[in-house]
């Protein structure tokens, strides 16, 4: 899953050297991540002039706390290729005015125009990026009070789940769907109805991974354990 998914980003940074690459964090992409760098170190793709925007970060941690974001993207991807830094984005959480945090990374966004692909991953409940379920698929950079769905799923990485911050600054849905290619990546057993309802159930909010029903161009690149209900229900859909 990893190889193939990671196989859909190096084609962009090798047909275009300024690509500009969507990126996540969380545990799915992190083998996506270790397969670019392998090609990175090996010489066959350079990340040189590639620019990134990544979804989101949590408020309230400042970029060296190891459970920032920005900690994440360094210490599994930044770090071991050949990126100029300057050319990485992320919403700043340390930002303590919300409202200029989120308008600040629609600035950013805006000025770089696009991504040629944006790496997703799948929340238990459906959110993508920290886009969590809700009235309305919100276009822009917004501020969210995390669900307990998802702080406890994310208490895995702190030492208690009262540890886990309680809001986040996410990418809006105008940004994520302008990216030319989607790349939702999913693993595990426990995404297997998430990912059905996404992709085959109603356009909602309320799962606010079915927005991606209406690109159109995403690539599902999912384990067999994460495919199970879809295979199960949709067989007619499997390539
Ligand atoms: C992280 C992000 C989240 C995660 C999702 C799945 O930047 O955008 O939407 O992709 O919570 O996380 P994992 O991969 O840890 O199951």
């Amino acid at each position: 899953m990893s190889r193939k998914a990671a196989a859909v980003v190096a084609a962009k940074v090798a047909s275009d050297n300024c690509a500009v690459l969507g990126l996540a964090t969380g545990s799915t992409p992190i083998g996506l991540y270790q397969n670019l760098v392998k090609w990175n170190n090996e010489g066959l793709i350079s990340f040189k002039k590639v620019q990134t925007v990544n979804l989101d970060e949590y408020c309230g941690l400042p970029r060296e706390h190891d459970q920032s974001y920005a900690y994440f993207m360094n210490d599994n991807l930044f770090s071991h290729i050949d990126i100029d830094l300057n050319n990485t984005h992320l919403p700043d959480g340390t930002n303590p005015d919300p409202k200029k945090a989120c308008e600040d990374y629609d600035e950013v966004l805006e000025k770089i125009g696009r991504q040629d692909v944006q790496v997703l991953g799948l929340g238990n409940n459906g959110h993508i990026g920290f886009n969590e379920p809700c009235d309305e698929f919100k276009p822009n950079v917004n501020h969210v009070m995390l669900t307990k769905s998802t702080i406890e799923a994310n208490a895995r990485f702190f030492e208690t789940v009262d540890d886990v911050p309680k809001s986040a600054y996410t990418m809006g849905f105008k940004a994520i769907m302008r990216a030319k290619q989607i790349l939702l990546v999913v693993s595990g057993a426990g995404k297997a109805e998430i990912l059905e309802k996404a992709l085959f159930g109603p356009i909602t909010p309320q799962v606010p991974a079915s927005i991606l029903q209406l690109h159109g161009d995403v690539v599902v690149c999912a384990d067999d354990e994460a495919m199970a209900k879809i295979k199960e229900l949709h067989p007619e859909a499997i390539l």
